[in-house]
């Protein structure tokens, strides 16, 4: 906990660090009730910072410092200062070595940075400023080391002993202890050192390199899930096959491990050689995970590994550059994704999820540029605009430069930047370079936060044959107060002629058509493109594949909508098309609600829909995704002033609808792929995915009808399916439904099996957090006395009260203020050991601006009560005090 007020932190301040590590040399001696850290640092002043000796001011969190000796002379307190987060030193000479022991408490530090204890194992999760939790350093990512690490700890306890890179020696010590050293050859910042400890089982592969290398490949987990890494291993390995495919990248070291943790704030993170994953991202069979799990976990491991070059082999220079590291490669991963599975239906869940959440932030408090020029606490900038805005933004320059010129680009930057640590202003010049372009106002991307807005307009004449759009793009002002300079947009598009085929695009000035879909680049404020040799009135197909993270208008009528939904050459945009037909058919619901009018659904809807469901060639993961219709915090996010109560019975009114109209198609739908499902052992592949995910949206819109027979048969595959997608879907339509004795049984039989498995127990709790039937908040209330709820566990916290606060939004939103006053309690709570949970969960809150009054005034309210509630984290403080600005 701080004893000042946080301070803010400024690009503009960056200066290179005074001195450099050239090696770091620790030694742990691991207790039950304390740790010791020996640290040996070879230093030196930087050459870049010039001669002379300034003060070596090295960051130190919660140590206890028990010795320090510079150039092998022991100090003593008069010879260095010490505050609560810095020692400072006056060295004599430019290079020195610099020894510190320090005592720290793993055992009791729940904040899950730094070393500490999960589940009876030492662990460590050090990005973004954990290091400093473990020993006095110069915690920075553009001071970079030489680790040699040795490990010492009680043998019966504790026999596996890891840190990066390789193992090199070890042996047994005293007392029943033994030790390990590690070497890691690579120089890496201190954010990306690992360390483990604990009695680990591991399951073993290898891995030949495309340069006829081998890797040793360890997957390590507590021994009851030894069973479950398989699905790990084999992402492993087809991600680095992928990124020597992909972009030439090898693996470097002779081993890679992965160890899963049960208590983690994140997802997973990318320690060299070591990295370190929440078990939620790791673990996978069909009896326990979803399909939607299995690509979670592909993804993750994905993501991780290539983290070795777009993060770990190059590296950030300062946390402002974070989305260098972190956007590229979530960009990576979508690719390895979208070639793994079906890469429409990739992009498909990548843009909803942008849209409604990227989004919402963007319009926000805390919005902020991909490159935020300012922060008090890091921790609260790992966010979707860091991740996936700026993984659309390098999408956006693989769509300029083509996939040739972006790999050029790749490995130009890989090659210049290798074993530095580096800027985004880097990364867009190494493009530049390998292509001979000039992409100075595109970077506009990475200073303006906001979400730019694109409307399109059309104009044809007939006797000219030519056809005009006009673009006006703008962007909202945004808490930043910088001034919005036009973007560089690429917007993909076709036009359809009245037979739905695509026309040739020529613009005028050009000698030649070129093809039926291509790219325009809106670079001005107001900007129009005119085609020629058009000869009827065509229908414009924009922003295909959603080829930049705008929202974009253009008046379309719905049958207009429904043309393209069947007709469009893009699939994406088939999809968005019947999206923005559902926004269109919801919008009219809701209005009717708020005057109070009976709601009269738009049939188009329904036909439209009727048709996807018949066709029997269409990819069945897209039939699933068309069906799927906008979520309400979608609806929530595109309203000026959201209407909680009506967005709620106007989609529900509407699914209700869907469900009558199409019984039949869906009947059969379910039942066809319901039998594959029994006679077809589980298989985690794309075309499995696309069936069970058709099978069970068509079911949560049969169970709407209450019909016994749907009942039946939701109970049947609760009952007797041999996987947890099947499995999981039926116990939420039960828990859905109103069938009280068949829900209730369900849910009993469900715990009693998993009790034992803490992840599936995460889904029995999420699904009736998420459930939108009224007494959500008592419900929560009671599971979190239930025996396998534990709120020092993060994945607890976000199965049970982020699920009720982020996806419940019809009972977190109740007019009385509960749930928000149920939230402000729990951060307050969470603030006192886990801060950056703390944060996190209080996301909701902050989204005030889009309610009415009388629930902007609650939710203000209550970020007052936590701004009052004391002693507050810098991670707490800085999400409320922007909130409240
Ligand atoms: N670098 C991690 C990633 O792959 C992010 C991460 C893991 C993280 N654990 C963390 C960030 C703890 C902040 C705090 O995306
Ligand atoms: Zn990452």
């Amino acid at each position: 906990m701080r004893t000042e007020q946080p301070k803010m932190i400024y690009l503009k301040d960056y200066q290179a660090p005074e001195y450099l590590i050239d090696e770091t040399h620790l030694t742990f001696e691991l207790f039950e009730d304390h740790s010791l850290v020996h640290a040996q640092l070879v230093m030196r002043r930087n050459p870049a910072r010039g001669a002379g000796l300034p003060p070596l001011v090295l960051d130190g969190q919660q140590l206890e410092l028990l010795s320090v000796s510079l150039a092998d002379q022991p100090l003593s307190a008069d010879d260095y200062q010490l505050d609560d987060s810095h020692l400072t030193l006056h060295p004599t000479s430019a290079s020195f070595t610099l020894d510190t022991s320090v005592k720290i408490h793993p055992e009791s530090n729940t904040a899950l940075e730094g070393l500490y204890k999960s589940s009876g194992m030492f662990c460590t999760q050090c990005e973004a400023e954990g290091f400093r939790k473990i020993t006095y350093y110069l915690d920075r990512p553009d001071v970079m080391s030489k680790f040699t690490t040795t490990v010492v700890a009680e043998q019966h306890r504790y026999p596996v002993l890891l840190s990066n890179g390789n193992p090199i020696a070890s042996g047994p010590g005293e007392d029943g202890r033994h030790w390990a050293t590690w070497e890691d050859p690579f120089m890496k910042p201190a954010y990306l050192f690992a360390l483990v400890a604990g009695d680990l089982w591991c399951v073993e592969d290898s891995f030949r390199t495309q340069s006829g290398r081998d890797v040793a490949l360890r997957i390590y987990v507590e021994p009851e899930n030894i069973d479950k890494c398989q699905h790990a291993m084999n992402s492993l390995k087809k991600s680095m096959r992928w990124d020597e495919e992909t972009y030439g990248r090898e693996y470097d070291l002779d081993i890679f491990m992965i160890v899963a943790v049960n208590d983690f704030n994140m997802g997973a993170m990318e320690n060299k050689g070591l990295n370190i994953f929440n078990s939620s991202a790791v673990l996978a069979r069909a009896e326990t995970a979803t399909d939607a799990a299995h690509q979670r976990v592909e993804a993750i491991v994905a993501h991780e590994y290539f983290h070795n070059w777009s993060g770990n082999r190059v590296t950030c220079r300062d946390w402002f550059q974070l989305s260098l590291k972190e956007g590229f490669t979530v960009f990576r991963d979508a690719g390895f994704s979208s070639d793994m599975n079906s890469r429409t239906v990739k992009r498909i869940q990548d843009v909803a999820y942008l849209r409604t959440h990227q989004f919402a932030e963007d319009a926000g408090p805390m919005a902020h540029a991909v490159r935020p020029e300012s922060f008090i606490e890091i921790s609260n900038f790992y966010t979707l605009t860091v991740y996936e805005k700026g993984s659309e933004v390098v999408g956006m320059i693989h769509t300029l430069l083509g996939a040739e010129g972006f790999r050029k680009g790749s490995d130009l930057y890989f090659e210049r930047h290798d074993g530095q640590a580096v800027t985004c202003d880097d990364f867009v010049k190494a493009m530049e370079d390998a292509n001979g372009v000039d992409l100075t106002q595109f970077k506009r991307w990475y200073s303006q936060a906001g979400t730019p807005r694109l409307a399109v307009s059309e104009s044809y004449d007939a006797a000219a044959k030519t056809y005009s759009l006009t673009f006006r793009q703008s962007c909202p002002q945004t808490p930043d107060k910088v001034e919005k300079l036009p973007f560089v947009i690429p917007v993909e598009l076709g036009l359809l002629d009245s037979k739905g085929a695509g026309m040739a695009l020529r613009l005028s000035g050009e000698n030649a058509a070129q093809g039926t879909s291509r790219v325009i680049s809106v670079t001005e404020a107001e900007q129009t493109f005119t085609f020629v040799d058009i000869t009827e009135q065509p229908l414009p197909s924009l922003l295909r594949g959603f080829s930049a993270p705008v929202k974009l208008s253009f008046p379309y009528s719905r049958d207009q909508l429904m043309f393209l939904m069947q007709h469009d050459s893009d699939g994406f945009n088939r999809w968005d098309a019947g999206q923005q037909l559902a926004v269109q058919v919801l919008q009219e619901l809701i209005a009717q609600h708020q005057q109070g009018q009976a709601l009269v659904m738009d049939e188009r809807l329904v036909t439209a829909l009727g048709t996807v469901l018949a066709d029997d060639s269409l990819d069945q993961a897209m039939v699933a995704e068309m069906l799927s219709l906008p979520g309400e915090a979608y609806l929530t996010e595109i309203s000026e002033v959201a209407d909680v109560e009506a967005i709620h019975a106007a989609r529900e009114f509407a699914r209700q609808q869907l469900a009558d109209s199409l019984f039949d198609a869906l009947w059969k739908r379910y039942q066809t792929n319901r039998s594959v499902s029994k006679a077809t052992a589980y298989v985690a592949e794309s075309e499995h995915f696309a069936r069970r995910a058709l099978q069970n949206i068509a079911l949560s819109y049969l169970m709407l009808t209450h019909k016994p027979e749907v009942l039946a048969a939701a109970i049947e595959q609760f009952d007797s399916a041999d996987n947890m997608t099947e499995r999981l879907t039926a116990l939420a339509v039960l828990v859905n439904s109103p069938f009280e004795a068949e829900k209730a049984q369900a849910l009993a039989v469900f715990a009693e099996n998993f009790k034992d498995n803490a992840l599936v127990m995460d889904q029995w709790f999420s699904v009736q957090a998420g459930s939108p039937l009224p007494g959500g908040l008592e419900r929560v209330k009671a599971l979190m006395q239930h025996p396998a709820f534990n709120l020092k566990n993060p994945n607890k916290v976000r199965a049970l009260v982020g699920a009720f606060a982020g996806q419940n939004l019809i009972n977190f939103h109740a007019a009385d203020g509960s749930g928000y006053r149920f939230l402000a309690d729990l951060v307050i709570q969470l603030n006192g050991f886990n801060p950056q949970i703390a944060s996190r969960q209080l996301a909701p809150l902050t989204r005030w601006r889009k309610y009415d009054s009388a629930r902007q005034a609650l939710m203000k309210g209550e970020l007052e009560r936590i701004r009052a509630s004391g002693d507050l984290s810098s991670d707490v403080f800085e999400v409320v005090s922007k909130s409240l600005a």
